[in-house]
């Protein structure tokens, strides 16, 4: 989705701006801009296209000045364009403002302001906020932006400067994200930490409806009723280099690559041979556990991939009954819930607005909600009554590859906390899973050495225009991830379907030469497995087909087989995805498909 920098200084802030903007392109855009202010005039510069577009019409026409805002645009009012692109000015090009969310009463204020004179050039939603803030001004800024905010309906977070004031950038969100960077002298505003990172790594993260003025001596807050408030500062432990590429062609390939570190910091100090597993950062006691008796998981894309794994580790743990759905369906279908409800959400970024709306309405509605993110001081961890982090480090690919595997540890944790807290498991079998869980990052770099032989598959049919994934049990979970990772990167047609469901219909589209990603890790699940891919290579499938080390008799079914290290069965998932990830990947690559950034596709999705 959009991006957004500010820079308050001494330097030149186009470069600050336009650096901070380059960090911000996985994000997804279609159009660039930035505004500086220079002698108290406000010159902007805008581009369709990749931020290389502005950095060229900016080596043409350089823009001076200290104090300017930046806005990479993902569109949704208007198409991508010059004009449409933010920042986005009043008439008389005294006010600059860039935004991301959605104004959703704009056509409503549009038709306000032109009564009132008002004119308005581009499509968007946003033009209607710096004639706003123009409408209200009488001498003060900040006052403005509080009035024309008092108006808007939706989701915002707003950079706004103005040559009337041309010492200080005002800002403010709501439901969508922005930080304050804290540097010596120097202040900054961003959508995400990334986009400072290599300025400073103290924040002050905004509630909503806060407001906060930048200027040359220092950083005000104030509460959503105008009043100074104290805000904490936070310090942001990922390293500048996270968001760098460190030799890889892509930033997939090299959060693939991350993992088994990935995982193994996701396991520390939760995870201890001999040791109760302990979670340290969550305030839920054993007598609310043994209380609960309904979870819901709630997430969207990958999160929910890795939520429906979730489900059946949790309920085959601790005997607690799981529900799985999808947050933007979850948010508007009323579902049962009380005070012995556990809403757990799951969000790489911990932005996304159809998971943070589920999670207000079943906070709202009485549930204890427990948040697992990646991001430290994002909107859900801050809502939510209890946060468990995944320590998976900055992930910049639009495709999740360390988030998910990271997520499903913490199912894995959950799940045993669960059963140590019910007794559901005895001390040996929680033991055993527990020095299991120990060997996946190993593992997972043992998976990971098999990149050529997937490298190879994938060259061979990365042509293709439909693949089908099949699987059964959590076997089936994983197939709806490795599906979705092919769309999203290789736009290759691929469905995931369970191995037993295939012959009630979508059978039919089997013929001579489709692919087949069959997995068959679930010992208990592999001769009925078996039985599916005859159905499919009967019918002509060409099936690769993924077992662990030991399970050589798919050799008889499939045309190619590849053996995972052993583990058990539950475990399963955290290593068979990996091979599904490398293969979307490198079909991507060879189809010449911009990995880090799929079309239409953004980071995090902010917008509902
Ligand atoms: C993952 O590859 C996707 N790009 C997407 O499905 C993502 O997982 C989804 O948008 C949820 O994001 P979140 O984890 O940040 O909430």
């Amino acid at each position: 989705m959009c991006g957004i920098v500010g820079f308050i200084g001494k330097r030149d802030a186009s470069s600050i701006l336009v650096e901070g903007l380059s960090k911000l392109e996985y994000r997804g855009y279609d159009s660039s801009g930035i505004a500086v202010i220079d002698d108290a005039v406000i010159n902007v510069s805008k581009r369709k296209g990749r931020l290389s577009n502005l950095q060229d019409k900016l080596n043409i026409e350089p823009i001076k000045g200290s104090i300017g805002i930046g806005h990479t645009r993902w569109a949704t009012h208007g198409e991508p364009s010059d004009l449409n692109s933010h920042p986005h000015s009043n008439e008389a090009g005294t006010i600059s403002v860039v935004h991301n969310g959605i104004i959703e009463n704009y056509l409503y204020l549009r038709e306000w302001l032109m009564k009132k004179g008002y004119k308005f050039y581009s499509e968007t939603d946003t033009e209607v906020i710096p004639n706003l803030i123009d409408l209200f001004y009488e001498g003060d800024l900040l006052a403005a932006v509080m009035k024309a905010v008092a108006k808007m309906e939706g989701s915002y977070a707003l950079g706004v400067i103005s040559s009337m004031e041309p010492d200080k950038i005002v800002a403010v969100r709501k439901d969508s994200p922005l930080v304050v960077g804290l540097g010596t002298g120097e202040y900054f505003i961003a959508s995400d930490v990334p986009a400072i990172l290599s300025e400073t790594r103290d924040v002050y993260y905004l509630n909503d409806k806060e407001f906060v003025v930048l200027e040359a001596g220092g950083v005000t807050v104030y509460s959503p009723e105008g009043e100074k408030i104290e805000k904490e500062t936070s310090h942001i432990t990922w390293s500048a280099d996270a968001a760098e590429k460190g030799g890889y062609e892509h930033f997939m390939i090299k959060e693939i690559f991350e993992q088994p570190k990935a995982i193994r910091d996701t396991m520390t100090s939760r995870i201890i041979p001999g040791k109760p597993v302990t979670l340290d950062d969550i305030a839920l006691t054993k007598e609310q556990i043994e209380n609960i008796d309904k979870i819901y998981i709630v997430a969207c894309g990958t999160a929910y991939h890795a939520g429906v794994v979730g489900k059946y580790v949790i309920e085959n743990l601790s005997g607690i009954s799981v529900e799985i759905d999808i947050a933007s369906e979850f948010r508007y279908r009323r579902p049962i819930i009380n005070k012995r409800t556990l809403l757990i959400v799951l969000s790489q970024s911990g932005e996304t607005a159809d998971t943070l709306a589920a999670l207000r309405e079943a906070k709202a509605r009485g549930a204890r909600t427990l948040a697992v993110t990646n991001v430290v001081g994002s909107s859900i961890a801050r809502e939510a009554d209890d946060v468990l982090y995944t320590w998976a480090g900055l992930e910049i690919a639009v495709a999740s590859t360390k988030a998910y595997t990271t997520q499903l540890i913490l199912m894995y944790i959950l799940g045993l906390y669960f059963a140590q807290a019910k007794g559901t498991l005895t001390a040996s079998e929680i033991e055993e899973i527990k020095s299991s869980m120990l060997l996946l990052p190993e593992q997972t770099e043992e998976v990971l050495k098999h990149r050529e032989v997937l490298q190879k598959f994938a060259s061979n049919n990365y042509m293709h225009r439909d693949m089908f994934f099949l699987g059964r049990g959590l076997d089936y979970a994983v197939a709806m991830e490795g599906s979705l990772k092919t769309k999203e990167i290789s736009y290759i047609h691929s469905e995931a379907y369970a191995g037993g469901e295939l012959k009630h219909g979508t059978i039919a589209l089997i013929e001579k030469g489709t692919v087949v990603i069959a997995l068959a890790t679930q010992k208990f699940l592999f001769d009925k497995m078996i039985s599916n891919i005859k159905e499919v290579k009967t019918r002509g499938a060409v099936v690769l087909g993924f077992a662990f080390e030991g399970s050589n008799s798919i050799e008889n079914t499939v045309d190619s087989a590849l053996y995972l290290p052993n583990t058990l069965d539950i475990l399963a998932p955290v290593l068979s995805v990996i091979p599904l990830q490398l293969l979307a990947y490198y079909m991507a690559v060879q189809k010449g498909c911009d990995v880090d950034k799929p079309r239409n596709l953004a980071k995090s999705v902010t917008v509902e």
